[in-house]
Formats: C-alpha cells, structure tokens, sequence
C-alpha cells in the first residue's frame, strides 16, 4: 500500500493541542449558559467523535442528541435518587461537602448527549481477550469530543451519577445497547484554570512522579 499523505505538524500546533488539553475541564449546571449550541458546533464535535481509534475499527459508538425539557427532567429524575444515594456513602463532614457539590448541568446546558456502547454481533479484532476493550473505544470518542468542544470554547460535563437502565428506556435505547456516558454542554461563562474538585479540596492531583514506574513497578 502506498502512503500518499505525511503531513507533520509544527512545534506551536503541539503546543496548541497541550494548551486545549490543560485548559479542558468538566463544566457544571453552575457555570453554562442558555445560549444554544449552533448546528455547525455540535456536527464538529461529533466528527471529533467519529475519528476516535476503535478496537479493530469497530465504532461501536451511537449519541442521542436531547435538547427536550421532558427529557431531560425524566433524567434529573434519576440523578436525584442516585445522588440522594450517593450522599449516604460520604460520612460526616464530607458528606456535607458533597451535598454542597454541583455533580451535573442537566437543566442548565441547552445540550445534551447520551453515548452508548453498540454491541457487534460478530467477533471484532481485537476484541476477543479483553472483552471490555469495546467500551474504551467509546471512551476514546468521549475524550476527542470533549477536547474539541473545548477548542471551540464549549463547557462539556459527564454526568454518570445516574441509573443506566432508566435511562436507556427513557431514550427507548435497544436493547443491547449500554450507556457508558451523559452529557450536558454549552457555553459557559468561563473555564476554570484547575479542577473545581481541586479547587474545592475534595481531591488533590496526583504527583506524576508517583504514577510512572521503570519497566517494573
Ligand atoms: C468517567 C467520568 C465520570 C464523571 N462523572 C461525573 C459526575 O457524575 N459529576 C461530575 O460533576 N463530574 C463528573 N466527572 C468529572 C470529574 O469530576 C472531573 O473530570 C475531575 O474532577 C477533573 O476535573 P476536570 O475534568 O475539570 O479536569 C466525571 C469524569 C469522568 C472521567
């Protein structure tokens, strides 16, 4: 086969993709606004969906597109009781601090998009010892989509505190379909410089130094 393409990017475009990659946050209800995302905006960034590598290029990969008000209250409604359970695993003050948490923007984001896993009723390459590889191709389209919804200054959120079955029906998703993702997105009135989980000391990062071990941990 005969390679007609090489293009090779610039110093400054790596450098851009970084500065897009450390600037990407998860944008919550208290931080979008109303303004609606434009057509043009939403096919970009489900084109960044659809070029994400799946296993054995599988794309295994379906969004439902929801703007309605009737949705997305049926899916604020699962986000209550689940978020009402979760609360109870967080004890004393931490659990106050949860209860302080802004965890979603289902109401607030003109956008949402709910992404599942579609089963392939044939063996897929690839997906043959490691069973699960399918979902983290889904996964991949997820990071792509919110890096260029980042790139064009959109807020994107995942909400997973959720129940997947009564979401699944509440979109009338087939039924070998899994929810691995919902989303809420739009136009923020600003991106925080760090994680607002960080910023509120819920969690610290991580020091790099303690994640990469040399050929052996
Ligand atoms: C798989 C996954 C699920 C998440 N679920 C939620 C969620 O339910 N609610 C929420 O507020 N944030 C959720 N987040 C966002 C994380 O809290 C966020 O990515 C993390 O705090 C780091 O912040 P940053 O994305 O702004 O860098 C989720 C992120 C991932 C990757």
């Amino acid at each position: 086969m005969e390679v007609t393409e090489n293009r090779q990017f610039l110093q400054h475009e790596a450098d851009l993709l970084l500065e897009i990659i450390m600037n990407r946050r998860d944008v919550r209800g208290n931080r979008f606004t109303d303004e609606p995302v434009e057509e043009d905006k939403i096919n970009q960034i489900l084109q960044a969906a659809v070029n994400a590598p799946s296993v054995g290029f599988s794309q295994p990969w379906q969004f439902v597109i929801i703007k309605s008000k009737k949705t997305k209250e049926q899916v604020k409604a699962t986000f209550n009781v689940e978020n009402e359970k979760a609360s109870k695993l967080f004890k004393d003050e931490k659990q106050q601090e949860y209860n302080r948490l802004k965890l979603e923007g289902i109401f607030e984001a003109p956008l949402n998009i709910a992404i599942f896993y579609t089963d392939v009723d044939k063996p897929v390459l690839g997906q043959t010892s490691m069973t699960e590889v399918g979902l983290y191709s889904v996964v991949c389209a997820i990071q792509n989509m919110w890096l260029m919804a980042r790139a064009l200054n959109i807020g994107m959120g995942w909400v997973s505190i959720i129940d997947p079955e009564k979401v699944k029906q509440i979109l009338k998703a087939p039924e070998g379909n899994k929810l691995v993702g919902y989303f809420c997105l739009g136009y923020t009135n600003g991106f925080l410089p760090q994680p607002e989980l960080e910023l509120l000391k819920w969690e610290n990062r991580k020091k790099v130094s303690d994640l990469i071990f040399n050929e052996t941990y």
